[in-house]
């Protein structure tokens, strides 16, 4: 059976309302974490009001939670930063909503505009600074819930003797993916 068959049988599917799948309350796989995460991105009224920037300690807001995962709201003045951290059993999904973060692995460096996502599995290690002269807000969607935030020491994701020293947690599932932009 080639695809035009396949396509043949399946007709159009906008014409078979009960083959298309209700949309779930609460998402479940990672493309759906992301679309959430993109979702609350471009509500800006669902998270604006809420931003707070402290100079003198890290501001955070859990928005949101359901079965599975938590979505937490960050913001970052200026020299603000995370320090070299994984996220215990928790994979997820970082999306900058406004300003610009940096992010340092053990693979390097890359500035996060708004609207970037990334996607990082259990074990993943970084550290997220703001390097810029304006503050920043990040989303992050955690799943499970973020239980843990083992601390790394500094040295592990920073380059030394001009290479970069690996860090010790574990990666199953390899780097973080950029998914959008
Ligand atoms: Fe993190």
């Amino acid at each position: 059976m080639n695809s035009d068959s396949d396509l043949q049988i399946a007709g159009d599917i906008l014409e078979v309302p009960h083959l298309l799948q209700a949309p779930r309350e609460h998402p479940a796989t990672v493309a759906e974490f992301v679309g959430l995460a993109r979702s609350i991105a471009a509500d800006r009224a669902q998270w604006e009001h809420l931003v707070r920037y402290d100079a003198t300690t890290r501001w955070y807001h859990r928005l949101r939670t359901g079965p599975g995962y938590e979505v937490w709201l960050l913001s970052w003045v200026p020299g603000q930063g995370s320090g070299p951290h994984d996220h215990g059993r928790s994979s997820g999904v970082l999306t900058v909503l406004d300003g610009e973060l940096t992010e340092r692995t053990e693979r390097g460096e890359r500035v996060l505009g708004a609207g970037v996502q990334r996607v990082f599995a259990q074990g993943y290690a970084h550290e997220v600074v703001n390097d810029a002269l304006e503050p920043a807000v990040s989303l992050h969607v955690y799943f499970p819930g973020l239980t843990d935030m083992p601390m790394h020491p500094a040295s592990r994701l920073r380059p030394a003797g001009g290479s970069l020293v690996a860090c010790a947690a574990p990666a199953p599932y390899g780097p973080a993916d950029t998914v959008g932009a």
